[in-house]
């Protein structure tokens, strides 16, 4: 099969084509023929290992101390079908049109992979894919659908609070907009200037450009401040939220966590870390979420396969808005009357 093989850490031109074996299903996992993954913010922060020093170490041991040796396969998100199952596979069958995240164990950037049907929250979650959506839709929703949901959740919005959203032209921000409006919210989008058209038209009521305005000192209070890039200002963001709000962060560096945890109860203000919880059934809820016409994925650029060193640079261009899918040759989208 073709796959994308991770020779290096560092620039994209390490990311190369190659011819390698199809892989064979273990008696607990389902083999994926790929129709679509994603080239996410994360995929070119790992491949450059450009991760925070503490977190940084145990990933090289994890992949390869000099070159990655033990993952090769890069990507993280995916939207196929199930081609063949190993012999405890209950719920999965061949035909299935599946989508997921694959955490740590990566892989997607191939025409197939195996995956577990037991969800693992380092290794991977998939569940069936929404039938409204094509399969390079799909393939946008696992991670960023997946955090926003779990994150917003924990905050408990309320219809008419009003909700911030810091990264919000992003892969968790396009959705965390999108299920804030949902729940009722009425919704700022915090990004730059090239992406604030892109945020009214997902249903962001307002937009600041971060470069321009600093929202802890604009005299505007909310409900709930959500950090979906761990770089917002600590202690303006708290004095931002009116009383009983929630401070969110979903990517918090260890600065972030002393700082958390040396304010904590000692206001009405609730401050909330990142928490994960890649599950089955939040795949499922999302699923249903599309369907009903509440979210969609927010789509940028695609690239085929072949292309995925263009797909990583312009990524790190910082234009991206929302997701930047990648899509495999043999790709088969049902017809829109048949779609399953
Ligand atoms: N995607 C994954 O699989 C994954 C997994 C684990 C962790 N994470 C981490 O989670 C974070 C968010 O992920 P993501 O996939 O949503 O990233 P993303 O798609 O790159 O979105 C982040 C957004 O935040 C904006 N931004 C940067 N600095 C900002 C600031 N100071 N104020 C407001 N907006 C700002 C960026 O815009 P500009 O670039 O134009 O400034 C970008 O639109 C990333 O740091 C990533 O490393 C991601």
């Amino acid at each position: 099969m073709k796959a994308i093989i991770w020779t290096k850490y560092g620039s994209p031109d390490g990311l190369q084509l190659r011819e390698v074996e199809k892989p064979t299903p273990k008696d607990n996992e389902a083999l994926i023929k790929i129709y679509a993954a994603t080239a996410s913010r994360a995929d070119t922060e790992f491949r450059r290992l450009k991760l925070p020093f503490l977190f940084a170490i145990p990933i090289r041991l994890y992949l390869g101390l000099i070159r990655p040796t033990r993952i090769k396969i890069l990507g993280t998100e995916f939207a196929g079908e199930i081609v063949a199952t190993g012999k405890e596979v209950a719920q999965y069958q061949t035909g299935d049109q599946v989508y997921g995240y694959t955490g740590l164990g990566m892989g997607t950037y191939a025409e197939y992979m195996c995956l577990s049907e037991k969800p693992s929250a380092l290794l991977g979650v998939m569940s069936k894919r929404p039938t409204n959506i094509t399969y390079e839709e799909a393939a946008a929703v696992p991670f960023g659908g997946l955090e926003a949901l779990h994150s917003l959740g924990r905050a408990n919005i309320q219809r008419g609070q009003n909700v911030l959203i810091v990264g919000a032209g992003g892969s968790i921000g396009t959705y965390s907009v999108q299920l804030a409006k949902h729940y009722g919210a009425e919704v700022t989008g915090v990004d730059s200037g090239g992406k604030l058209d892109m945020l009214r038209s997902i249903g962001a009521d307002h937009v600041i450009d971060y470069k321009r305005e600093d929202y802890t000192k604009n005299g505007q209070k909310y409900d709930v401040i959500m950090d979906t890039i761990g770089g917002s200002p600590f202690a303006g963001s708290v004095r931002s939220l009116n009383e009983n709000g929630t401070y969110l962060n979903v990517n918090p560096k260890m600065i972030h966590r002393l700082q958390m945890g040396l304010a904590s109860g000692r206001s009405n203000k609730k401050l909330l870390s990142w928490e994960g919880s890649y599950t089955t059934e939040n795949l499922l809820r999302l699923k249903e979420l599309i369907e009903a016409g509440a979210i969609k994925p927010a789509i940028d650029r695609t690239y085929p396969l072949e292309q995925i060193a263009e797909a990583h640079r312009y990524v790190e261009t910082d234009q991206k808005k929302g997701n930047v899918v990648i899509t495999l040759e043999h790709i088969h989208n049902p017809p829109s009357k048949e779609k399953p």
